[in-house]
């Protein structure tokens, strides 16, 4: 079976995008101890997309809706304690789906 990439696609303004990798960089950090879970990237785009990526990646779908239907929401919080949701840096969102077809990495040694 092969594994599936879940790409969240991320609008930006301009004057968001520092809050938005802020709030990445105090993420919950829960989605590596999920079960299926295999990569995670969160991309800044330089040329030709205005859009940032979240990149994942799961081992099978079932991976990928169990986390969406549990940690998923908790990992969404913000990270504050009891305070509400800060408003969202993004604009807009997309969910992406695909299956991996092939794969490479360099060869070791
Ligand atoms: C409703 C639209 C969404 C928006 C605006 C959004 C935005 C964000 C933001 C700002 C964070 C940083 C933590 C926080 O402040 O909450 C985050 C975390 C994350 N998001 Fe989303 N997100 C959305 C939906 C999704 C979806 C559908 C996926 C599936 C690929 C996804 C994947 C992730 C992952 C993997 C993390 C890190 C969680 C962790 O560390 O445990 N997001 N998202």
């Amino acid at each position: 079976m092969p594994s599936v990439v879940k790409i969240n696609v991320l609008s930006v303004p301009e004057d968001q995008r520092e809050t938005l990798e802020k709030r990445f960089s105090s993420r919950a950090g829960t989605v590596e101890n999920s079960d299926g879970f295999e990569w995670f990237e969160l991309l800044r785009p330089v040329e030709g997309t205005d859009q940032y990526l979240v990149y994942t990646r799961w081992r099978d779908e079932e991976s990928f809706q169990a986390w969406m239907e549990g940690p998923m929401k908790a990992a969404h919080q913000g990270g504050g304690e009891g305070g509400e949701r800060p408003r969202p840096a993004a604009s807009g969102s997309t969910l992406w789906s695909f299956e991996v077809v092939q794969q490479a990495a360099p060869k070791k040694g």
